[in-house]
């Protein structure tokens, strides 16, 4: 036990992050935090680790966690994209097929794309199709979707800091479950600058239940727009694959 502790003290968090990150990437399932760590700590414990090791190897994971946002997110989905039993549809989704159905094919970018399921579908449909996202597994797979369909896809490795959206750029943007916030004023305006004129933004995302104050608050958010389609009611969502209460919208910039 005590050569254990003295070892510890000689690993880095840097070990001991990639330990725990190559255990993640192969058998981890995706899930809170503390969901993670527990079966992280229930992995070093079949290993023969001493408690007070595994305890310590634990609170480095999590400080580690949460210094590292950015690599805990890219983690997270990094598996969720390998692991076959992901609760999320490999289907475009609903919302883009009927919307993007009724336009011209033009520019479209589709923002924390994951594993290509829209812009791939885009692509086909005719579309000149960008995308980023934060995980390096889900630009790999969006990639080698569209290699393997003979398709051009432009997609990077980008997180919403760093994708320059550009001025007047896009017919279509869609985000859709994009992990961003509705309420980010600024990121929401450099995406209104982004569409041409007469572009369209399609929305769709957990919407995470009636707002008792204002329940209009969300599309009053997008009265600068002309609405094509408004729709906040339960459904089985794309990703989790359970009811919730789900926003979707389709949005014309004017
Ligand atoms: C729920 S998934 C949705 C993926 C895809 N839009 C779809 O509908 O299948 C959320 C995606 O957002 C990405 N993501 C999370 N935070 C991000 C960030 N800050 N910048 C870019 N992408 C991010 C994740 O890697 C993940 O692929």
């Amino acid at each position: 036990m005590f050569l254990a502790l003295i070892l510890f003290a000689f690993l880095s968090a840097d070990p001991i992050w990639e330990d725990f990150s190559a255990w993640f990437s192969a058998e981890g399932t995706p899930g809170t935090p503390a969901e993670v760590l527990n079966a992280y700590a229930g992995k070093l414990k079949s290993r023969g680790l001493p408690p007070a090791e595994i305890d310590q190897r634990v609170a480095s994971v999590r400080k580690y966690l949460a210094d590292n946002p950015r690599q805990a997110l890219a983690l997270h989905f990094d598996r969720m994209y390998t692991w076959t039993e992901a609760p999320f549809s490999r289907q475009p989704s609903d919302l883009v097929t009927k919307v993007a159905s009724t336009l011209k094919p033009g520019k479209a970018l589709d923002i924390a794309m994951g594993q290509g399921r829209n812009a791939i579908w885009l692509a086909k449909a005719g579309w000149t199709v960008s995308g980023y996202d934060i995980s390096p597994e889900a630009i790999r797979q969006a990639r080698h979707a569209a290699s393997s369909a003979g398709l051009s896809l432009d997609a990077k490795l980008a997180s919403h800091d760093e994708y320059p959206l550009g001025e007047a750029q896009w017919d279509l943007i869609v985000m859709s479950f994009a992990f961003t916030r509705l309420s980010d004023a600024d990121y929401m305006k450099r995406v209104h600058a982004s569409l041409k004129p007469c572009g369209v933004l399609l929305i769709e995302g957990f919407n995470g239940g009636p707002r008792p104050g204002d329940p209009n608050m969300i599309i009053k958010a997008f009265l600068d727009y002309r609405v094509l389609l408004f729709e906040d009611l339960p459904g089985i969502a794309d990703w989790g694959k359970s009811k919730a209460p789900l926003l979707r919208m389709a949005l014309e910039k004017r």
